[in-house]
């Protein structure tokens, strides 16, 4: 990417812009239908700007949802001309078109106009014990001292941990489009996130789940990559499913921290290596 490539197109500013929304109140409409809107493009404007501006001064029925702004709650996930984006994080002026459709993620109900149901996200999540599970509960529950963690033991599962929940992964993966019971890759990560934790002892109560090692959990990833494509955090959920596939199958012949020989090799990053955005770094440095 050359150092411009990022920069606005400044040229556009004052410029005036038309936006498609996706409207459906589930109350009303039988179908979702598309609105337009006309906006001049300010200097940094977000799709989120537009959207909050849309609803300020032409239509306050509209519907989005937002929190912090700052691409951290993962609240304003959604597509925009075609791909997902964190509608907080996206500049109009980067889009280079003067037609932006906005729409809400797939794969999930909408609740109202471009606010996706993410129940099935958060179900996911929750069933694959997304917590450090220990044999000394005791501890656990009167702790007398710290669960110190190497640097390098940090690294091993950092990545993932920059997970925000915002849901665009399940929103890009073929498998969650054709199978709504399918674990996604959103918690099927999660769950190589704490298997490779230092700190956690819970691999065999979390691949006992349904969600992790069931008929519709991760054996029915094939690995297309979609979902670590439309990660806006950095995160590669593809490969942590397939890690975590190799542990299990480790498990499954006999506890060895081995496995068969198609899955020896341990899997590199699922994308193009030039295409990886780095994890950004830890925002609490010790
Ligand atoms: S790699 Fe697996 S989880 Fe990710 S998009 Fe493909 S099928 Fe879905
Ligand atoms: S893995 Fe990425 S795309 Fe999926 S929910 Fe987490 S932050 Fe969003
Ligand atoms: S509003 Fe929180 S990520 Fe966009």
């Amino acid at each position: 990417m050359s150092p411009t490539e990022n920069q606005p197109k400044t040229s556009r500013y004052g410029q005036e812009i038309k936006f498609r929304v996706l409207r459906f109140n589930p109350e009303k409409d039988r179908r979702p239908y598309y609105q337009s809107y006309r906006l001049v493009l300010e200097r940094g404007m977000t799709v989120l700007d537009a959207l909050m501006q849309i609803k300020e001064t032409q239509d306050p029925t509209l519907s989005y949802r937002k929190s912090c702004r700052m691409g951290i709650c993962g609240s304003c996930a959604m597509y925009v001309n075609g791909l997902p984006y964190l509608a907080c994080q996206t500049q109009v002026s980067e889009l280079d078109s003067d037609l932006i459709v906005v729409r809400p993620l797939p794969n999930y109900p909408i609740l109202r106009d471009v606010v996706p149901d993410l129940r099935s996200l958060f179900e996911s999540h929750q069933a694959i014990k997304p917590y450090i599970i220990r044999q000394d509960t005791d501890e656990m529950d009167n702790p007398t001292g710290e669960f110190k963690q190497a640097p390098r033991e940090l690294e091993d599962y950092l990545q993932f941990a920059y997970c925000i929940k915002c849901g665009a992964c399940l929103a890009a993966c073929p498998t969650c489009a054709t199978d709504d019971r399918f674990t996604g890759p959103q918690a099927l990560a999660a769950a190589y996130r704490y298997q490779v934790d230092s700190r956690d002892d819970g691999f065999e109560e979390r691949a006992a789940t349904e969600a992790v090692d069931g008929k519709n959990g991760l054996w029915r990833c094939h690995f297309a990559g979609a979902c670590s494509e439309a990660c806006p955090k950095g995160v590669d959920p593809a490969l942590g499913i397939q890690l975590l596939k190799r542990k299990i199958l480790a498990r499954r012949v006999g506890g060895k921290q081995t496995a068969p020989a198609q899955l020896a090799e341990t899997p590199t990053d699922s994308r193009p290596q030039n295409d990886i955005p780095k994890a950004p770094p830890p925002t609490v440095k010790s």
